[in-house]
């Protein structure tokens, strides 16, 4: 049996498209075919059902054993389906808490006053010493229809931190240690069919893999896959582009899994839609036989006429859909997202993209976002790379870890490059197993440009055994994805016979140019060959609407002056890679603030001064340095605010960022000059306080006023005001608004300098899941219904329910009384739950 793309498409492309572009190719251009909806059969055979709802969830002991569940008294693996005392049917775990994943428990958790150890960490009671805080049971009653029996399924868990043993039906299913990278268990051979299965998991997050807030539990996607025995696997389709002057060429590789006990033979084409939904190419369709209880593997090449390519601008996504057929009837049906690009680095010039020079523009980020720790709904992860295309950058890179598949899906949809970096640099099991899983799994990314194999391995990027390693790492990379460099992130060493020697693209973290082998411009005399990119740069500390330094509680200021001894400021840095093409760019550490690396401070900070923006994504000042000279529209910032009541007469530190040609600067409409804005640089003035109205005037180049800024001495708060990123949300149970809270006076001004207390109330289709305001030593609960404003602003993170209908959001604070936003959650099919 034909199938219905491969006729429809083989029939259209005859009349419309005429020759094929390549041999054995079929036709490009399937003029305007639509293509059908796949038969119900294919989507009987594959479903993906999310099994994030419902969990039931309690904290273990990572000391005692009785309050442990008994984990670990007596033998646990003596006989199959004894493991854990939770997993039995009878279990009782009605005391327990019903939570959702994503779920972070870390975040939940109150912070431990000034305690040495826990301070790079976000100060959370985790850790050996922390035993009743630290490991987190999760048990989930699945039901297995009998209709199942016969399919393969499997349990794929995105992520959890850390150290996660499963057990199905008290079987064990598996260990796995790493926070960051997935792991997946065919449980075909275990679930009882036509029955309800008990799924325990035992998180423990007593160890720690970085130097940062890495939160704790099940805190990305848990699925169910049910396919066909005969079927395409996990990451089974690996897409790569050439372009042509025709066009583009695809090829796909396929793998195929029989989990039957004889052989069997699968007919796998592919049909190729562009980003409008069109049916634009297929392939022909080609047999595969493979053993019983076995894998085989094809390449398909197919041609795409006049294709649309990926980039920033226009991040064009291409589908896949893979068609498997057996003995006349569709098995299997899969699909993967990709874009038609290239990437390439030069020595001289720098990074390429579709041919043409892009200099990287990029931040480093950790993972965990204010309210919600490490456990982001999927449109946060959106919300923060809108943030960061905002002020104009176009690369991120997942320091230092694998990160969540919805990460890359958010990076392809609005264009925004990915260095994809994996956690372990060991050469062995652990460490290759957790990079074949990141690269298997990103592969298919357009985003992904690059893999970073290692971050500032001091103890051996400068000698032999880190060329060796590297080494190991690196042919492992270039043998699953020949498309793509290899570089490490390195503070030093560059050079010589140490890592250096295996990297494609040899990776600088910041310099410190007295040291021979740190050094930018002496790596690039001696190896005029290697293409180089700032992998780390600048790690500038400011603190958000801060003006004078204050210790004691933890600030610095949001000018762009401070920076540890490795260092830069955003001016200094950008101003010295902007003028060398050949450092390709650079990645900022970081884009946004993160919990845990307090520094330049300890205790009572609790999370980093890094950030451009602070963990809500609020924009700090060195934002509008970076939207002036790495953007392309006007941009004119002024700063600090203007309440500065008692300090009349005495100076204030006045600044501008902005790209235009000159600026003047108005206080109380007098003039205090129009100074030229250097390429690159910013504009100060020293200006006596006095209570009004302080204006920024930009000018172009033939002194036009093109824009202006203002700072206004504003009353006391008088409303609270608030604003939703997003008015109007799926009513999915996964959206989410990120609802904006400021205070103005009784004119409307905004107060910067606000500090209210505001208290939350959040009702009808929806619930509010967390709270932040950017305050790096705010040691409020992200859990509660209450949030002080930090430089006249907070956050609040609600999501919808599951049913339409309005969410409504009650802000109050003393003496303001109460503002109230709606936002409308509009019907929506949530994703299927298994
Ligand atoms: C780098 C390191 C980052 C972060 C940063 C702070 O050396 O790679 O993870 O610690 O310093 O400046």
């Amino acid at each position: 049996m034909t199938t219905w793309n491969r006729r429809d498409v083989l029939k259209a492309g005859a009349a419309a498209a005429g020759a094929s572009l390549l041999p054995g190719c079929a036709p490009a251009k399937m003029a305007g075919a639509r293509a059908p909806s796949p038969a119900p059969l294919a989507r009987q055979q594959r479903e993906q059902l999310l099994v994030d709802r419902g969990w039931h969830f309690q904290l273990g002991n990572a000391a005692d054993v009785d309050l442990d569940l008994a984990y670990g008294r007596g033998e646990m693996f003596a006989k199959a389906g004894e493991l854990f005392a939770a997993s039995g049917a009878e279990f009782d775990d009605s005391a327990w808490r019903t939570v959702d994943l994503p779920h972070d428990w870390a975040v939940e958790l109150p912070f431990r006053d000034n305690v040495a150890e826990l301070i790079e960490f976000g100060s959370k009671p985790l850790g050996r010493g922390y035993p009743d805080t630290s490991i987190g049971w999760y048990r989930r009653v699945l039901n297995i229809p009998a209709s199942d029996a016969g399919r393969r399924l499997f349990l794929r868990f995105d992520g959890v931190y850390r150290d996660a043993v499963v057990a199905l039906n008290g079987h064990y299913l598996g260990r796995n240690l790493s926070g960051y990278a997935p792991f997946e268990y065919d449980i075909s051979d275990i679930v009882d069919y036509g029955a309800s299965n008990v799924l325990v998991v035992r998180v423990d997050a007593t160890g720690r893999e970085g130097w940062y807030y890495e939160g704790a539990g099940i805190y990305r996607h848990v699925w169910l896959v049910k396919t066909h025995a005969l079927h395409v696997p996990r990451w089974g389709t690996f897409v790569t582009s050439a372009l042509t002057q025709a066009g583009a060429t695809l090829t796909v590789v396929t793998s195929l899994d029989n989990h039957g006990e004889h052989a069997a033979t699968g007919r796998v084409s592919h049909a190729v839609l562009d980003p409008a939904g069109e049916l634009v190419a297929t392939s022909d369709a080609r047999d595969l036989a493979v053993a019983g209880r076995g894998r085989g593997e094809l390449t398909h090449e197919v041609a795409v006429r006049a294709p649309r390519l990926w980039s920033i601008d226009t991040p064009a996504l291409y589908r896949l859909v893979t068609t498997v057929e057996h003995d006349g009837a569709i098995v299997d049906q899969y699909e993967t997202q990709f874009g038609i690009r290239t990437v390439h680095f030069d020595a001289a010039k720098g990074f390429f993209l579709n041919g043409a020079p892009l200099v990287i523009k990029g931040t480093c980020n950790h993972q965990d976002h204010a309210g919600v720790g490490s456990a982001l709904p999927d449109r946060l992860q959106a919300y923060r790379i809108e943030r960061l295309k905002a002020m104009g950058s176009n690369a991120y890179r997942t320091s230092h870890n694998p990160p969540t598949p919805e990460l890359l899906d958010a990076c392809d949809r609005l264009g925004m490059l990915v260095l994809d970096e994996t956690r372990m640099f060991t050469p062995t099991e652990e460490g290759t197993g957790q990079l074949e899983r990141l690269i298997r799994r990103d592969r298919n990314h357009p985003s992904v440009f690059a893999w970073s194999i290692a971050n500032e391995e001091h103890r051996d990027q400068d000698n032999s055994r880190g060329a060796r390693i590297a080494g190991t790492l690196a042919a492992l990379a270039h043998r699953l994805d020949p498309s793509r460099p290899v570089t490490a992130a390195m503070n030093g060493g560059w050079g010589g016979d140490g890592m250096s020697r295996v990297l494609d693209v040899q990776g600088c973290n910041y310099e410190r140019a007295a040291r021979p082998r740190h050094n930018l411009e002496n790596f690039h005399r001696q190896y005029p060959d290697k293409p180089m990119l700032g992998t780390e740069v600048a790690s500038t500390f400011c603190t958000r609407g801060v003006y004078t330094v204050d210790k004691a509680r933890g600030y610095v200021t949001g000018y762009d002056v401070d920076k540890p001894g490795y260092g830069a400021t955003a001016e200094e840095w950008w101003k010295y890679f902007a003028a060398r093409p050949y450092l390709g760019g650079g990645f900022v550490w970081t884009g946004f603030d993160y919990r845990g690396e307090p520094s330049p401070y300890e205790w009572p900070c609790i999370s980093s001064h890094f950030g451009i923006m602070d963990t809500c994504g609020f924009a700090k000042d060195n934002f509008y340095y970076y939207k002036a000279w790495w953007g392309s529209e006007p941009t004119l910032h002024l700063f600090p605010h203007w309440n500065w009541h008692g300090r009349e007469a005495s100076e204030i530190d006045v600044w501008v960022h902005s790209n235009l040609a000159f600026v003047e600067l108005v206080l109380n409409g007098k003039s205090l000059g129009k100074k030229p804005m250097e390429r690159l640089g910013h504009l100060s003035w020293k200006v006596p306080y006095a209570p009004g109205v302080l204006v920024a005037r930009g000018y172009d180049a033939k002194h036009r006023l093109v824009m202006s800024a203002q700072q206004e001495t504003t009353g006391a708060p008088a409303r609270i005001v608030l604003a939703a990123d997003r008015p109007s949300i799926a009513a999915d149970g996964e959206d989410i608004s990120v609802i904006t809270v400021s205070v103005v006076d009784a004119q409307g001004r905004a107060v910067a300098t606000a500090d209210n207390l505001i208290g939350f109330e959040v009702s009808g289709q929806g619930a509010l899941i967390g709270v932040g305001n950017g305050d790096p030593s705010s040691h409020e609960n992200d859990k509660g219904t209450t949030r002080r404003l930090f430089g006249g602003l907070a956050s609040a993170i609600v999501q919808a329910a599951r049913a339409p209908g309005p969410l409504r959001i009650v802000a109050t604070a003393a003496g303001l009384g109460a503002a109230t936003l709606v936002v409308t959650c509009t019907a929506a099919t949530p994703r299927p739950s298994a």
